[in-house]
């Protein structure tokens, strides 16, 4: 991929302390952009991780704060934009439901509103999500969705919504990627985090693993390299002004299967064990279709669940210390 338009760009991440935000961010640094303005009020995701690079200006803020957001924006000239800044995610959402709205729909609009006027965008790349398609059983692009089974579905989807109509009334140059589970390198176990580190980090301390359902349902776990590719790809390419381009591997793996690799590759003792499914959770299946972002933007996804989740074990073990010492960080 010719990744020569980031060279020299000026770019804003919102929410760049988190899981993803932390991936992306040193690809970008790989790639010679001239600044990278990071905003993050540090409630999912620390700064204690990100690279240490004159490059990078951390600004601690809260993305729905419509005075500061405008006072930093309007001190520079974003490239690109890539907003990942979220109330992360399901759980979260329904233990706090006006949280979820005020960063997810408030924090999104806001940005919109200020960017409309900055005629250097070339792209805002919004970080959309899987749960938007609900029950859906074809999940590409076109296919009708409607989610409601928790506010954090219904508002990534108004997010998602709200990143067309501005495209479309103010030519704001956005595009969104429905990103599936995501596991990698820097993101920590927490109460409100994603399976994968909390299966790590209980693996590695003998706890029981607990799996809520059958084991049986499927998702389409995948590797932050693959999805930051995308973003990449997404971000460069000449896409449809509120185009949406979903971010999986077109693979499914059950629960059981992903649990019982990460007990092998930490060589762990602990118990599997079942727990009934969560009431919100009515997703057996959940695979993404990436005909689309493979045909307009060349995206090729190449990492296996094993080869990712050995990554993902090594980085954890390798930053076990500093991993400790921030534990309870997000409970
Ligand atoms: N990780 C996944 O599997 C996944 C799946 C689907 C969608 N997504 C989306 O991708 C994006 C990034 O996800 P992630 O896994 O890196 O999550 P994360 O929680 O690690 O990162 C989100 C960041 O946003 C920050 N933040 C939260 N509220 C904020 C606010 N009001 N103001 C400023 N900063 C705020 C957090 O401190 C955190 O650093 C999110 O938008 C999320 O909805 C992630």
């Amino acid at each position: 991929m010719d990744l020569s338009p980031l060279k020299n760009a000026r770019i804003l991440v919102t929410g760049g302390a988190g899981f993803i935000g932390n991936n992306l961010i040193r690809r970008l640094l790989q790639n010679d952009v001239s600044q990278i303005v990071i905003m993050d009020n540090q409630s999912s995701g620390m700064a204690v991780f990100l690279p240490n690079d004159p490059r990078i200006i951390f600004v601690g803020m809260d993305i729905d704060k419509m005075d500061k957001l405008n006072f930093v924006i309007n001190q520079h000239e974003f490239d690109y934009v890539f907003h990942l800044a979220a109330h992360f995610a399901n759980q979260n959402s329904v233990d706090h439901p006006f949280s979820d709205i005020q960063t997810n729909i408030v924090g999104t609009v806001g940005l919109l509103e200020i960017l409309k006027f900055h005629k250097s965008l070339r792209k805002f790349v919004y970080a959309s999500s899987s749960c938007v398609y609900g029950t859906a059983t074809e999940m590409n692009e076109e296919t009708f969705i409607y989610p409601s089974e928790t506010p954090y579905s219904i508002n990534k989807y108004t997010a998602e919504l709200y990143t067309q109509y501005y495209a479309h009334l103010f030519h704001v140059p956005t595009v969104s990627i429905r990103i599936f589970n995501t596991y990698g390198p820097y993101e920590l176990a927490g109460k409100y985090r994603n399976v994968i580190p909390n299966f790590i980090e209980k693996a590695l301390n003998g706890e029981d693993l607990v799996i809520t359902g059958t084991g049986r349902e499927t998702r389409d776990f995948t590797f932050v390299d693959d999805l930051v590719d995308l973003m990449l790809r997404a971000a460069i390419s000449p896409s449809r002004e509120g185009d949406i381009f979903n971010g999986g591997t077109g693979q499914k793996t059950e629960i059981l299967h992903m649990a019982e690799i990460i007990k092998e590759v930490t060589g762990s003792q602990s118990n599997i064990v079942f727990k009934p499914a969560r009431n919100w959770d009515k997703v057996k299946d959940r695979m993404s279709n990436t005909s689309k972002s493979a045909k307009e933007l060349g995206y090729q996804p190449n990492v296996k669940i094993r080869e990712g989740l050995e990554k993902t074990i090594k980085w954890y073990m390798d930053n076990y210390d500093k991993v400790k010492s921030l534990k309870n960080y997000f409970e």
